[in-house]
Protein backbone atom coordinates (compact mmCIF):
# COMPACT_ATOMS: atom_id res chain seq x y z
CA UNK A 1 0.00 0.00 0.00
CA UNK A 2 0.83 3.68 -0.87
CA UNK A 3 1.16 5.98 1.92
CA UNK A 4 0.57 9.58 1.67
CA UNK A 5 2.51 11.91 4.37
CA UNK A 6 1.00 15.24 4.16
CA UNK A 7 1.99 17.83 6.84
CA UNK A 8 -0.72 19.58 8.24
CA UNK A 9 -1.28 22.67 10.17
CA UNK A 10 -4.01 22.90 12.89
CA UNK A 11 -6.19 25.86 11.97
CA UNK A 12 -4.86 26.35 8.13
CA UNK A 13 -7.76 26.84 5.37
CA UNK A 14 -5.56 25.28 3.09
CA UNK A 15 -5.66 22.00 5.32
CA UNK A 16 -9.55 21.73 5.20
CA UNK A 17 -9.29 19.69 2.08
CA UNK A 18 -6.19 17.11 3.68
CA UNK A 19 -9.09 17.00 6.82
CA UNK A 20 -11.71 16.18 4.42
CA UNK A 21 -9.51 13.55 2.61
CA UNK A 22 -8.40 12.22 5.90
CA UNK A 23 -11.82 11.85 7.15
CA UNK A 24 -13.28 10.21 3.86
CA UNK A 25 -10.30 7.76 4.11
CA UNK A 26 -11.62 6.65 7.48
CA UNK A 27 -15.10 6.65 7.15
CA UNK A 28 -14.25 4.16 3.92
CA UNK A 29 -12.91 2.06 6.18
CA UNK A 30 -9.03 3.13 5.62
CA UNK A 31 -6.18 3.85 8.39
CA UNK A 32 -5.04 7.48 8.86
CA UNK A 33 -1.56 8.03 11.34
CA UNK A 34 -2.53 11.68 13.48
CA UNK A 35 -0.51 13.40 15.85
CA UNK A 36 -2.19 13.45 19.17
CA UNK A 37 -0.87 15.83 22.53
CA UNK A 38 0.68 12.49 24.26
CA UNK A 39 1.88 10.03 21.03
CA UNK A 40 1.08 9.58 17.81
CA UNK A 41 -2.45 7.48 16.41
CA UNK A 42 -3.16 4.61 14.41
CA UNK A 43 -7.12 5.88 13.19
CA UNK A 44 -9.72 3.70 11.64
CA UNK A 45 -13.44 3.77 12.08
CA UNK A 46 -14.47 2.63 15.43
CA UNK A 47 -17.95 1.68 14.72
CA UNK A 48 -16.33 -0.74 11.44
CA UNK A 49 -14.53 -4.70 12.33
CA UNK A 50 -13.37 -5.04 9.56
CA UNK A 51 -11.29 -1.34 9.75
CA UNK A 52 -10.36 -2.07 13.26
CA UNK A 53 -8.89 -5.52 12.04
CA UNK A 54 -6.45 -3.44 10.10
CA UNK A 55 -5.14 -1.47 12.98
CA UNK A 56 -4.09 -5.03 14.42
CA UNK A 57 -2.92 -6.29 11.37
CA UNK A 58 -0.72 -2.91 10.70
CA UNK A 59 0.86 -3.09 14.19
CA UNK A 60 0.82 -6.73 14.26
CA UNK A 61 -1.13 -6.13 17.88
CA UNK A 62 -2.64 -9.08 19.74
CA UNK A 63 -6.29 -9.52 19.28
CA UNK A 64 -7.17 -9.03 23.06
CA UNK A 65 -5.46 -5.70 23.92
CA UNK A 66 -7.99 -3.32 23.06
CA UNK A 67 -8.34 -0.06 21.69
CA UNK A 68 -9.31 3.55 22.60
CA UNK A 69 -11.85 5.23 21.35
CA UNK A 70 -11.74 9.35 20.14
CA UNK A 71 -13.95 11.65 20.01
CA UNK A 72 -14.05 15.18 19.47
CA UNK A 73 -16.42 16.28 22.10
CA UNK A 74 -16.84 14.64 25.54
CA UNK A 75 -20.39 13.94 25.01
CA UNK A 76 -20.16 12.14 21.75
CA UNK A 77 -18.83 8.94 23.77
CA UNK A 78 -23.12 8.80 24.45
CA UNK A 79 -23.31 7.35 20.83
CA UNK A 80 -21.61 4.41 21.75
CA UNK A 81 -20.39 4.00 25.91
CA UNK A 82 -22.61 4.79 29.46
CA UNK A 83 -21.27 8.16 30.11
CA UNK A 84 -22.22 8.48 33.90
CA UNK A 85 -22.11 11.55 35.79
CA UNK A 86 -18.53 11.59 37.20
CA UNK A 87 -17.67 10.94 33.64
CA UNK A 88 -18.67 14.22 32.94
CA UNK A 89 -17.11 15.44 36.12
CA UNK A 90 -13.73 14.13 34.92
CA UNK A 91 -14.56 15.64 31.01
CA UNK A 92 -15.22 19.26 32.65
CA UNK A 93 -12.03 19.20 34.24
CA UNK A 94 -9.43 17.21 32.10
CA UNK A 95 -11.36 16.97 28.56
CA UNK A 96 -9.93 17.90 25.71
CA UNK A 97 -7.00 15.71 27.32
CA UNK A 98 -4.69 13.29 28.08
CA UNK A 99 -7.13 11.40 29.85
CA UNK A 100 -8.62 7.91 29.16
CA UNK A 101 -11.62 6.67 31.02
CA UNK A 102 -13.16 3.42 30.61
CA UNK A 103 -16.75 3.10 30.24
CA UNK A 104 -19.24 0.25 30.20
CA UNK A 105 -19.86 -0.60 25.92
CA UNK A 106 -23.02 -0.20 24.30
CA UNK A 107 -23.77 -2.83 21.64
CA UNK A 108 -22.63 -0.48 18.73
CA UNK A 109 -18.64 -1.02 19.50
CA UNK A 110 -17.54 -4.42 17.77
CA UNK A 111 -16.01 -6.35 20.09
CA UNK A 112 -12.87 -6.12 17.95
CA UNK A 113 -12.44 -3.13 19.60
CA UNK A 114 -12.77 -3.95 23.06
CA UNK A 115 -10.68 -7.02 22.66
CA UNK A 116 -13.76 -9.00 23.64
CA UNK A 117 -14.53 -6.93 26.89
CA UNK A 118 -17.84 -5.41 27.88
CA UNK A 119 -16.14 -1.69 28.25
CA UNK A 120 -14.50 0.54 26.25
CA UNK A 121 -12.00 3.39 26.29
CA UNK A 122 -12.72 7.14 25.50
CA UNK A 123 -10.57 9.64 25.13
CA UNK A 124 -10.85 13.07 23.47
CA UNK A 125 -7.87 14.69 22.64
CA UNK A 126 -6.63 18.28 22.85
CA UNK A 127 -4.26 18.28 19.81
CA UNK A 128 -5.65 20.95 17.24
CA UNK A 129 -5.04 18.44 14.07
CA UNK A 130 -6.67 15.18 15.82
CA UNK A 131 -9.85 17.74 16.95
CA UNK A 132 -10.18 18.81 13.26
CA UNK A 133 -9.65 15.05 11.84
CA UNK A 134 -12.35 13.77 14.47
CA UNK A 135 -14.78 16.46 13.83
CA UNK A 136 -14.48 16.13 10.16
CA UNK A 137 -14.45 12.51 9.63
CA UNK A 138 -17.76 12.33 11.67
CA UNK A 139 -17.54 9.62 13.46
CA UNK A 140 -15.43 8.22 17.01
CA UNK A 141 -11.93 7.08 16.20
CA UNK A 142 -10.10 3.83 17.32
CA UNK A 143 -6.81 4.78 17.66
CA UNK A 144 -3.70 2.87 19.58
CA UNK A 145 -0.29 4.33 19.52
CA UNK A 146 1.03 4.57 16.09
CA UNK A 147 3.95 1.87 16.38
CA UNK A 148 4.80 -2.00 15.55
CA UNK A 149 3.22 -3.38 18.49
CA UNK A 150 6.16 -3.76 21.24
CA UNK A 151 8.47 -0.63 19.60
CA UNK A 152 9.07 2.66 21.72
CA UNK A 153 5.51 5.17 20.97
CA UNK A 154 6.03 7.48 18.23
CA UNK A 155 6.14 11.40 19.34
CA UNK A 156 6.84 12.64 15.30
CA UNK A 157 5.39 11.59 11.95
CA UNK A 158 8.77 10.39 11.34
CA UNK A 159 8.80 7.72 13.98
CA UNK A 160 5.12 6.73 12.99
CA UNK A 161 6.85 6.51 8.92
CA UNK A 162 9.25 4.38 10.39
CA UNK A 163 7.45 1.48 11.54
CA UNK A 164 4.34 2.17 9.23
CA UNK A 165 4.87 3.48 6.26
CA UNK A 166 3.39 1.12 3.34
CA UNK A 167 0.58 -0.10 6.75
CA UNK A 168 -1.32 2.73 6.32
CA UNK A 169 -3.44 5.36 4.05
CA UNK A 170 -2.22 8.48 5.53
CA UNK A 171 0.06 9.80 7.86
CA UNK A 172 -0.90 13.80 8.76
CA UNK A 173 2.57 15.20 10.19
CA UNK A 174 1.77 17.97 12.95
CA UNK A 175 4.90 18.07 14.46
CA UNK A 176 6.37 16.88 17.14
CA UNK A 177 3.92 15.47 20.18
CA UNK A 178 3.89 17.73 23.86
CA UNK A 179 3.73 15.11 26.40
CA UNK A 180 5.85 12.35 24.83
CA UNK A 181 4.15 9.90 26.87
CA UNK A 182 0.18 7.67 26.15
CA UNK A 183 -2.82 9.55 28.28
CA UNK A 184 -3.52 8.93 31.44
CA UNK A 185 -5.81 5.43 31.54
CA UNK A 186 -8.61 5.11 34.63
CA UNK A 187 -11.63 2.69 35.10
CA UNK A 188 -14.16 4.15 37.13
CA UNK A 189 -15.27 2.68 40.50
CA UNK A 190 -18.14 2.82 43.24
CA UNK A 191 -16.31 5.41 45.25
CA UNK A 192 -13.88 6.57 42.66
CA UNK A 193 -11.37 5.34 40.27
CA UNK A 194 -8.53 3.08 39.40
CA UNK A 195 -5.22 4.13 37.71
CA UNK A 196 -4.54 1.55 35.34
CA UNK A 197 -2.01 3.30 33.29
CA UNK A 198 -0.02 6.89 34.66
CA UNK A 199 0.28 9.69 32.12
CA UNK A 200 0.84 13.57 32.81
CA UNK A 201 -2.56 13.18 34.60
CA UNK A 202 -1.05 12.83 37.99
CA UNK A 203 -3.26 10.76 40.89
CA UNK A 204 -3.33 13.63 42.92
CA UNK A 205 -4.93 15.90 40.19
CA UNK A 206 -7.74 12.99 39.37
CA UNK A 207 -8.70 13.01 43.33
CA UNK A 208 -9.60 16.19 43.11
CA UNK A 209 -12.23 15.36 41.00
CA UNK A 210 -13.09 11.60 42.60
CA UNK A 211 -12.70 10.40 45.88
CA UNK A 212 -10.64 7.86 45.98
CA UNK A 213 -7.66 7.10 43.15
CA UNK A 214 -6.32 3.47 43.50
CA UNK A 215 -2.91 3.20 41.89
CA UNK A 216 -3.09 -0.71 40.15
CA UNK A 217 0.36 -3.02 41.12
CA UNK A 218 0.93 -3.31 37.51
CA UNK A 219 1.25 0.26 37.11
CA UNK A 220 4.63 0.22 38.92
CA UNK A 221 5.38 -4.41 38.80
CA UNK A 222 4.37 -5.57 35.37
CA UNK A 223 4.27 -8.79 36.57
CA UNK A 224 1.43 -7.89 39.21
CA UNK A 225 -0.44 -7.67 35.73
CA UNK A 226 -1.49 -11.55 36.35
CA UNK A 227 -3.55 -13.15 33.75
CA UNK A 228 -6.36 -10.93 33.53
CA UNK A 229 -5.04 -7.76 34.35
CA UNK A 230 -7.52 -4.74 34.29
CA UNK A 231 -6.09 -3.12 31.46
CA UNK A 232 -4.59 -6.09 28.95
CA UNK A 233 -2.05 -3.46 27.21
CA UNK A 234 -0.01 -3.21 30.33
CA UNK A 235 1.37 -6.89 30.34
CA UNK A 236 3.62 -7.12 26.83
CA UNK A 237 6.80 -6.31 26.74
CA UNK A 238 6.52 -2.48 25.72
CA UNK A 239 8.03 0.45 24.41
CA UNK A 240 11.38 -1.60 24.07
CA UNK A 241 14.46 -0.64 22.01
CA UNK A 242 16.28 -3.74 19.99
CA UNK A 243 19.03 -3.22 22.02
CA UNK A 244 18.83 -4.40 25.57
CA UNK A 245 18.07 -2.13 28.04
CA UNK A 246 19.24 -1.71 31.55
CA UNK A 247 17.90 0.04 34.71
CA UNK A 248 20.33 0.63 37.31
CA UNK A 249 19.03 1.84 40.97
CA UNK A 250 21.37 4.27 42.31
CA UNK A 251 22.35 7.96 42.94
CA UNK A 252 24.11 9.71 40.60
CA UNK A 253 27.81 9.36 41.96
CA UNK A 254 27.05 5.47 42.00
CA UNK A 255 25.62 5.07 38.65
CA UNK A 256 28.78 7.11 36.86
CA UNK A 257 31.04 4.72 38.84
CA UNK A 258 28.63 1.64 37.90
CA UNK A 259 29.02 2.58 34.22
CA UNK A 260 33.14 3.48 34.73
CA UNK A 261 33.31 0.07 35.89
CA UNK A 262 31.60 -1.69 32.96
CA UNK A 263 34.59 -3.59 30.59
CA UNK A 264 32.78 -3.69 27.19
CA UNK A 265 30.99 -1.01 25.28
CA UNK A 266 28.09 0.27 26.87
CA UNK A 267 25.47 3.30 26.05
CA UNK A 268 24.67 5.31 28.20
CA UNK A 269 20.95 7.14 28.54
CA UNK A 270 21.81 10.10 31.49
CA UNK A 271 20.21 13.19 32.94
CA UNK A 272 21.64 16.60 31.28
CA UNK A 273 23.57 17.61 34.63
CA UNK A 274 25.28 14.28 34.19
CA UNK A 275 26.30 13.90 30.57
CA UNK A 276 30.13 15.27 30.68
CA UNK A 277 30.36 12.23 33.38
CA UNK A 278 30.18 9.75 30.23
CA UNK A 279 31.66 12.27 28.40
CA UNK A 280 34.18 8.71 27.21
CA UNK A 281 30.72 6.43 26.31
CA UNK A 282 28.14 6.96 23.70
CA UNK A 283 25.47 8.77 26.00
CA UNK A 284 22.00 10.03 25.12
CA UNK A 285 19.87 12.82 26.99
CA UNK A 286 17.00 12.17 28.89
CA UNK A 287 16.29 15.23 30.30
CA UNK A 288 16.66 17.72 33.82
CA UNK A 289 17.12 15.56 36.47
CA UNK A 290 14.50 17.62 38.64
CA UNK A 291 12.24 17.89 35.00
CA UNK A 292 9.79 15.12 34.73
CA UNK A 293 7.90 16.68 31.82
CA UNK A 294 11.10 16.86 29.78
CA UNK A 295 12.14 13.29 30.16
CA UNK A 296 8.43 12.05 29.17
CA UNK A 297 8.69 14.45 26.32
CA UNK A 298 12.25 12.75 25.77
CA UNK A 299 11.97 9.82 26.79
CA UNK A 300 10.26 7.58 23.37
CA UNK A 301 12.56 9.08 21.21
CA UNK A 302 16.15 8.75 22.90
CA UNK A 303 14.65 5.31 23.01
CA UNK A 304 14.24 5.24 19.21
CA UNK A 305 17.28 6.73 18.67
CA UNK A 306 19.18 4.83 21.24
CA UNK A 307 19.41 1.67 18.86
CA UNK A 308 21.37 3.26 16.95
CA UNK A 309 24.39 3.27 19.00
CA UNK A 310 25.59 0.06 17.99
CA UNK A 311 26.10 -1.35 21.49
CA UNK A 312 25.53 -4.70 23.24
CA UNK A 313 23.74 -3.05 26.27
CA UNK A 314 22.64 0.38 27.12
CA UNK A 315 22.11 1.58 30.78
CA UNK A 316 19.85 4.51 32.30
CA UNK A 317 19.06 5.39 35.91
CA UNK A 318 15.92 3.76 37.48
CA UNK A 319 13.27 6.67 37.67
CA UNK A 320 11.73 7.55 41.56
CA UNK A 321 8.50 5.82 41.94
CA UNK A 322 6.91 8.97 43.00
CA UNK A 323 3.95 10.47 41.59
CA UNK A 324 5.63 13.34 38.75
CA UNK A 325 7.82 10.23 37.92
CA UNK A 326 5.21 7.20 38.16
CA UNK A 327 4.40 7.44 33.69
CA UNK A 328 7.65 7.42 33.40
CA UNK A 329 9.09 4.57 36.04
CA UNK A 330 5.84 2.67 33.89
CA UNK A 331 7.09 2.81 30.55
CA UNK A 332 11.01 2.36 31.16
CA UNK A 333 10.53 -0.68 33.06
CA UNK A 334 8.68 -2.37 30.46
CA UNK A 335 11.21 -0.80 28.16
CA UNK A 336 13.83 -2.70 29.75
CA UNK A 337 11.99 -5.90 30.31
CA UNK A 338 12.09 -5.30 34.29
CA UNK A 339 15.86 -5.64 34.45
CA UNK A 340 17.60 -3.53 37.38
CA UNK A 341 20.69 -3.81 38.90
CA UNK A 342 21.46 -2.70 41.99
CA UNK A 343 24.62 -0.26 40.86
CA UNK A 344 25.90 0.27 44.63
CA UNK A 345 29.18 -1.25 45.26
O1 LIG B 1 -2.38 8.80 24.55
C1 LIG B 1 -2.96 7.77 24.18
O2 LIG B 1 -3.75 7.16 24.90
C2 LIG B 1 -2.63 7.26 22.76
C3 LIG B 1 -3.14 8.28 21.76
C4 LIG B 1 -3.03 7.82 20.32
O3 LIG B 1 -4.47 8.64 22.07
N1 LIG B 1 -3.22 5.98 22.53
C5 LIG B 1 -2.74 4.84 23.13
O4 LIG B 1 -3.38 3.67 22.76
O5 LIG B 1 -1.82 4.85 23.89
P1 LIG B 1 -2.77 2.22 23.05
O6 LIG B 1 -3.66 1.29 22.31
O7 LIG B 1 -1.35 2.20 22.68
O8 LIG B 1 -3.00 2.00 24.57
C6 LIG B 1 -4.31 1.79 25.08
C7 LIG B 1 -4.26 1.27 26.49
C8 LIG B 1 -3.80 -0.16 26.52
O9 LIG B 1 -3.00 -0.33 27.67
C9 LIG B 1 -5.11 -0.92 26.61
O10 LIG B 1 -4.97 -2.20 27.20
C10 LIG B 1 -5.94 0.01 27.48
O11 LIG B 1 -5.59 1.29 27.03
N2 LIG B 1 -7.39 -0.20 27.26
C11 LIG B 1 -8.12 0.06 26.15
N3 LIG B 1 -9.40 -0.31 26.31
C12 LIG B 1 -9.51 -0.81 27.56
C13 LIG B 1 -10.58 -1.37 28.32
N4 LIG B 1 -11.81 -1.49 27.82
N5 LIG B 1 -10.30 -1.79 29.59
C14 LIG B 1 -9.04 -1.66 30.11
N6 LIG B 1 -7.99 -1.16 29.42
C15 LIG B 1 -8.22 -0.74 28.17
MG1 LIG C 1 0.60 1.60 22.56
Amino acid sequence: MKTEIVTVAPAGDADKVIFQRAGEILRAGGLVVFPTETVYGLGANALDPAAAEKIFAAKGRPGDNPLIVHVADPKDAEAFAVATPVYYQLAERFMPGPLTVILDKKPVVPSTVTGGLDTVAVRCPAHPVARALIRTAGIPVAAPSANLSGSPSPTSAAHAAADLCGRVDMILDGGECAIGVESTVIRLTEDGCVLLRPGEILPRELASVVKHVHVSPAVLDPGAAGEHPASPGMKYRHYAPRTKLVLVDATSDEFAAFVKGQQGACGVLAYTEDLDRFADRQVMDLGAREDPAAQMHNLFRVLREADHMQVPVIYAPLPPKTDEYLALYNRIIRAAGCEVLKGRS
